[in-house]
């Protein structure tokens, strides 16, 4: 499989930021240029092999949801076409296919320095933490759960924004509260989080129960948000495989791990091969990126139709 994209040098733009995934533009004071790669990222490592296709998938994905979600909370998308007048004087003919469906002019945001997780179900970090202190993020569980058991309320489980090869760090919503503590004038950090965390809530329920027609459960997912003129919006990707757990609601069966449509495939092969989690980062093989992408296609088709 060619055609995997990872870089891309447009005319009079200059990348401001590389994220594991994103590259990032500075158009203006107000508006930034996001393009996804085909790359991806595991156990805060970028991988030296890509996925075809991939950054379509996840922008095409953002890109619904930030319609469907609307209601609950402005976003920061402006325009995906790669045809926008604004967008378009930046990209020659010769990119215009290669960056169709991986582009998003957005709002420039002050980003809230957290990641904002929500988690109906008990998994990743949160098992891990349930099964060591029976309780997570500060917020003490019933005993006896199970992994991947529904949990009896929807939490919110803040954590850290870490550098690449670092780890983000679950924390609480006090500790929450200093990082975006003077972010928005007049507004105090615990009067920010509150408000994200019921957003959050709010946007997890909405997307979750359409999941679940479609034959997908949402068993956690991470949103990021920033401040535009003086408003709290929605920003990065959002119920993306790669911000999100998707589970087959089919064969869900809590006690265990599930099968999913989303990076724990890689993960768990990385596992297996017993890779450290120190560079070098290994290769996926080709029988690994192929089962990856059907995953992230089959995500779409079932979300996105
Ligand atoms: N509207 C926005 N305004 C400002 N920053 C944004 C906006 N949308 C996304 N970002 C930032 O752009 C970057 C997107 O790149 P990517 O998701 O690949 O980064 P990343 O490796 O996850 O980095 P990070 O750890 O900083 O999130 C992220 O740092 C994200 O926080
Ligand atoms: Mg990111």
């Amino acid at each position: 499989m060619n055609n995997a994209f990872n870089e891309s040098v447009l005319d009079g733009l200059k990348q401001s930021y590389r994220g594991k995934v994103r590259n990032v533009y500075e158009v203006d004071n107000d508006r930034l240029l996001i393009i996804s790669s085909d790359r991806i990222s595991c156990f805060d490592h970028i991988l030296p092999t890509l996925i075809p296709e991939k950054g379509k998938i996840l922008t095409r994905i953002s890109v619904f949801w930030f319609n469907y979600l609307k209601d609950i909370m402005d976003n920061h998308l402006i325009a995906t076409d790669t045809k926008d007048p604004v967008v378009s004087k930046f990209i020659g003919a010769n990119l215009m296919q290669e960056l169709k469906d991986r582009i998003m002019l957005v709002k420039k945001a002050k980003r809230m320095d957290i990641e904002c997780i929500v988690r109906g179900y008990l998994s990743g970090s949160a098992w891990k933490e349930y099964q060591k202190s029976g309780s997570i993020c500060g917020i003490k569980l019933p005993p006896g759960l199970k992994e991947s058991e529904k949990l009896p309320q929807v939490l919110f489980t803040p954590s850290t924004k870490a550098q690449d090869g670092q780890h983000d760090i679950n924390i609480t919503e006090k500790e929450a509260e200093k990082v975006v503590d003077g972010l928005l004038p007049g507004v105090s950090g615990a009067e920010l989080v509150k408000k994200v965390k019921e957003k959050s809530i709010k946007l997890y329920k909405k997307a979750s129960e359409y999941a679940l027609s479609k034959g997908i459960i949402i068993s956690d997912t991470k949103f990021e948000f920033g401040i535009d003129n003086g408003e709290i919006i929605l920003i990065d990707e959002i119920f993306t495989p790669d911000s999100s757990r998707f589970w087959d609601k089919e064969k869900y069966s809590s006690g265990g791990a599930q099968p999913n449509f989303d990076k724990q495939f890689v993960r768990d092969y990385l596992i297996s091969i017993n890779w450290d989690k120190q560079p070098p980062v290994p290769e996926l093989t080709e029988d690994i990126v192929r089962k990856t992408r059907e995953r992230y296609i089959e995500a779409e088709r079932r979300l996105c139709g």
